[in-house]
């Protein structure tokens, strides 16, 4: 079966649903194996990757340019500006490379790396030259001469609609480096960005099961506008709960089976939530970090569904806390 494509409104571009995200290539994942993963969800439909220059370590982009060679005209491609890699001292640079291959295997050693300041995004400040020369150093990574959506990464609300900002993005959109323009941040940043003067036809945040953020923006929104969501599995630990939810409440389990999601309990939940974010975003792309087999065989499975609106209700019934 084919994945199910969009045309994301306001923009012509068209793509995949599910779109890829590169957030772990080259740091928890290595250049062979995520080399291996892209070229297999590639194959298996998908055409929308997204990344940014502090991703893997800094080393996503490259990789990631390395696969295009030879691919870029059917991939749609989104990069950022606004954040860089965490400082390290030379010594925390060792640790980290050292540390790194098993935090990858060991989930309590992945949650201390993520708790240390040593691995943490920092915000760059935004100024016209800082995000034409970031864009140009992304695009000789990615190996390519355009990106087809140019984000800002994490913007406050008052840097997403700061004159200099705007006119320095459609100064990048007049010259063809970028087709579109995006906020990628939290739900203010993109509330901010919806609005009816500015360039922004792209907005990309975390969709969260209990509050639902696109339904706050579609309030907003006086333009047509794309959706690009993230957190399907991670949100607030969202696979984990709804897995010991499963297991502990047979109500709650035989509901899912009547519902059509008639697994073990992670492969329901994680079914559950993948097409929740469909249903949730449905003309528009859903990302997914899918380096693992079997999490590249589900999703793509799933994005080949037409969207299952039941699964919206049924998520946010199943993930709210006991008693609430
Ligand atoms: N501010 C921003 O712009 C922003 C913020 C966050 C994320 N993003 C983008 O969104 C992408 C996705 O990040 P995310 O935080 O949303 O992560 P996610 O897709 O929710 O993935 C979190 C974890 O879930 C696993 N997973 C994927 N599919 C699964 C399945 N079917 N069953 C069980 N587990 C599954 C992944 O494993 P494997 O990878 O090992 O398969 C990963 O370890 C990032 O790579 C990045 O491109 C953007």
């Amino acid at each position: 079966m084919s994945l199910r494509v969009v045309t994301l409104p306001g923009t012509g571009l068209t793509a995949s649903a599910l779109g890829f995200g590169c957030a772990s290539l080259g740091s928890r994942i290595g250049r062979a194996d995520g080399l291996r993963a892209l070229a297999e969800a590639h194959d298996g439909g998908v055409t929308w990757f997204d990344v940014a220059p502090p991703y893997g370590a800094g080393e996503a982009e490259a990789i990631l340019g390395e696969f295009l060679a030879g691919r870029r005209d059917g991939v749609r491609l989104c990069t950022k500006v606004g954040l860089a890699g965490p400082e390290r001292s030379g010594l925390m640079r060792l640790a980290y490379r050292l540390g790194r291959p098993l935090a990858a295997r060991f989930a309590g050693l992945r949650r201390r790396f993520r708790a240390a300041a040593a691995t943490r995004y920092r915000p760059i400040a935004l100024d016209a030259a800082g995000i034409a020369a970031s864009l140009d150093q992304s695009l000789a990574r990615l190996r390519t001469d355009h990106v087809d959506v140019f984000a800002l990464h994490a913007p406050s609300p008052a840097d997403t609609v700061r004159d200099d900002v705007v006119r320095a993005l459609e100064d990048l959109l007049a010259a063809g480096k970028a087709r579109a323009v995006c906020v990628a941040g939290d739900l203010n940043a993109c509330r901010a960005g919806a609005g009816a003067d500015l360039p922004y036809r792209v907005l990309q945040l975390a969709d969260d099961p209990q509050t639902e953020p696109l339904a706050a923006l579609r309030e907003v929104a006086t333009r047509p506008i794309a959706t690009v969501t993230h957190s399907v599995f991670g949100f607030d630990g969202a696979l984990s709960r709804l897995v010991a939810r499963l297991e502990s409440d047979p109500p709650a389990r035989r509901r899912l089976q009547a519902a059509g999601y008639d697994a073990a309990p992670r492969e329901a939940a994680a079914s559950l939530l993948i097409d929740r974010a469909f249903a949730s975003n449905p003309d528009g792309v859903v990302l997914a970090s899918m380096f693992a087999a079997p999490h590249r065989r589900l999703n793509l499975a799933r994005a080949a569904l037409p969207p299952n609106p039941a699964a919206v209700q049924i998520a946010r019934d199943l993930l709210r806390p006991a008693g609430a």
